[in-house]
C-alpha cells in the first residue's frame, strides 16, 4: 500500500511551529494578510490612477510575540536563519532616500532582501506618529523619533503559501501581516489604509522597489466576493461585487513561473517614462490626461514615451469601463476589456513576456471569455475568466501550449476574492 503524501502544512501551523522553534514559547498572536490578483488597471497606481484588484485565498502568516528587550528578530520558512537587530538600529539600516516622487532608493538593503520587508515595516511603523484615532497616515520625511510605540522588542516568524515572484504580491502579504501584528502589539492605532501606506513605504525605501500602493491596499482592505475599486490619488476605495461564481464563471491563475523583481530594471524605467510623459504634458501625473488628449501627446513626445502614456491613459479608462460593465452586465461582460488590457501591456507598455502571451492566447483559444497578464509584468502570472466547468479544459490547453513552446510547466489554480489582513488567533 502506498501512503498518501503528507499534507502541506498550513502557513498558520508553519508560522506557529517556527515561532516555537525560535523562542521556545507560544506567540502572543497570529496575523495574516493575503496576496492579490489585479483584475484590471496595471501600472496605473503610481500614476495616481484607478485599479481593480482583489485579495486571494493565499496568505502570509506572522506569528509574533513581544520581547523583554528592544531587539527585533525575524525568521521565515523561506530563510536560512533569523536576522536580529536592535530596534534603534533600524534607522541606520534603512536611511530615508526617497525623492519627492517616492520613486524609492537605489541602495541595496544591508540585510537579506526577504528580511527587509518585515524589518522595513517595523522601521516605517516606528516613524509613524501614534494616534489611537486610527486615521493618521505615515509621514514621508522619516526624520522624527518613534513616539512611544515601537520601542518594545518582538520576535516574528513568517510562513506563507503566496507564490513568490509570481506577480501575486507575496511582498505586500508579508508587509500586511507584519504591519497588522505590530500595529496591534505596539498599540500604534493606525487604520488599514495607513497600514497599507506603511507597507508601501517599507517596500519603496527599505527594499528599494519603486512600486505604487495597489498591492498593499488590496492586501489590507480585501473582502470576500468583491474587488476593490481604488482611486490611487485619493485612496478612496469602493467594493465592487464581482459575481464571478454567480455567473457560472471562475478566475484561473496561470503562474508562468518566470520570476520577476520590481526593485530593478524595467519597472523603474516604465515609471520614469510615465513621469517624463506627464512632465511633457505639463500635468502632475498621467491621471490628468484623458483619452482625447492622446493626439496632442503624440505630437509632443517620442514614440516610446507616447506608447507608455497611451497604455496608462487607456488602462485608466478600461478600469472605469470594467467597473461600469460589472455593475450593468455582470462578470460575463468584461472579457474584451481584459483582452484589450493585455494587448496594451504587450504592445504599448511592453511588459509582457512570451510565456504570458502564450498563456493568454491559449486560454482564449480554449474558450476563455477574457485573459490578461496581472501584476507588474516581466514574468509572473496571467489570469483567465473562464466557464466554471472549463477549468480542466483550459488548464490542459495552456499546459499543452507551454509544452509545445518548450516552456516549463505553469502552475494553474483558481482564485476567489478573499478577506484582507486580519488577526487569526
Ligand atoms: C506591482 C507593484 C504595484 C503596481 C503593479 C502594476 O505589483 O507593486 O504597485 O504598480 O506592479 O500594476
Amino acid at each position: 500500500m502506498t501512503l498518501p503524501p503528507a499534507p502541506e502544512p498550513r502557513p498558520t501551523d508553519a508560522a506557529r511551529a517556527l515561532f516555537s522553534e525560535l523562542t521556545g514559547r507560544a506567540p502572543d498572536g497570529l496575523w495574516s494578510a493575503p496576496g492579490r490578483v489585479n483584475l484590471i488597471g496595471e501600472h496605473t497606481d503610481y500614476n495616481d490612477g484607478f485599479v481593480l484588484p482583489f485579495a486571494i485565498p493565499h496568505r502570509t502568516v506572522a506569528a509574533v510575540g513581544l520581547r523583554d528587550d528592544d531587539r527585533i528578530r525575524v525568521t521565515s520558512t523561506f530563510a536560512d536563519g533569523p536576522v536580529e537587530v536592535a530596534l534603534h538600529e533600524l534607522d541606520a539600516l534603512f536611511p530615508t532616500r526617497r525623492d519627492e516622487q517616492g520613486t524609492g532608493s537605489d541602495h541595496a538593503p544591508a540585510v537579506p532582501e526577504w528580511a527587509a520587508y518585515p524589518l522595513g515595516v517595523a522601521w516605517a511603523l516606528r516613524q509613524a506618529p501614534s494616534t489611537g484615532s486610527g486615521t493618521q497616515e505615515a509621514t514621508g520625511s522619516g526624520t522624527q523619533e518613534a513616539t512611544g510605540s515601537g520601542t518594545q522588542g518582538v520576535d516574528i516568524a513568517i510562513a506563507s503559501d503566496v507564490p513568490v515572484g509570481a506577480g501575486l504580491s507575496s511582498s505586500a502579504a508579508i508587509e500586511g501581516a507584519t504591519a497588522s501584528a505590530l500595529n496591534d502589539l505596539w498599540g500604534t492605532g493606525l487604520d488599514r489604509t495607513a497600514l497599507a501606506r506603511i507597507g508601501r513605504r517599507a517596500e519603496n525605501e527599505a527594499v528599494g522597489a519603486p512600486t505604487g500602493i495597489m498591492d498593499q491596499m488590496a492586501s489590507m482592505r480585501g473582502e470576500t466576493d468583491a474587488a476593490i475599486f481604488l482611486d490611487c490619488r485619493s485612496l478612496d476605495a469602493h467594493l465592487v461585487p464581482l459575481g464571478v461564481a454567480e455567473a457560472g464563471l471562475a478566475i484561473l491563475v496561470i503562474d508562468t513561473r518566470v520570476k520577476h523583481a520590481h526593485s530593478t530594471g524595467g519597472y523603474r524605467e516604465r515609471r520614469a517614462s510615465c513621469e517624463l510623459g506627464a512632465a511633457t504634458l505639463g500635468v502632475p501625473s498621467l491621471r490628468d490626461v484623458a483619452v482625447d488628449d492622446l493626439p496632442r501627446a503624440r505630437e509632443l513626445m517620442d514614440d516610446v514615451t507616447f506608447r507608455r502614456v497611451r497604455h496608462v491613459v487607456t488602462e485608466n479608462q478600461r478600469v472605469l469601463d470594467t467597473v461600469r460593465t460589472l455593475r450593468e452586465q455582470g462578470a460575463r461582460g468584461i472579457g474584451d476589456l481584459l483582452v484589450a488590457s493585455h494587448l496594451s501591456m504587450r504592445d504599448d507598455f511592453e511588459i509582457s513576456v512570451p510565456e504570458l502571451d502564450t498563456a493568454v492566447e491559449a486560454a482564449l483559444a480554449a474558450g476563455a471569455l477574457g485573459a490578461r497578464m496581472t501584476g507588474g509584468g516581466f514574468g509572473g502570472a496571467a489570469i483567465a475568466l473562464i466557464e466554471q466547468d472549463a477549468v480542466d479544459t483550459v488548464s490542459n490547453a495552456v499546459g499543452a501550449a507551454f509544452a509545445a513552446s518548450g516552456f516549463a510547466a505553469p502552475a494553474l489554480f483558481t482564485v476567489v476574492p478573499s478577506a484582507g489582513a486580519h488577526r487569526d488567533a
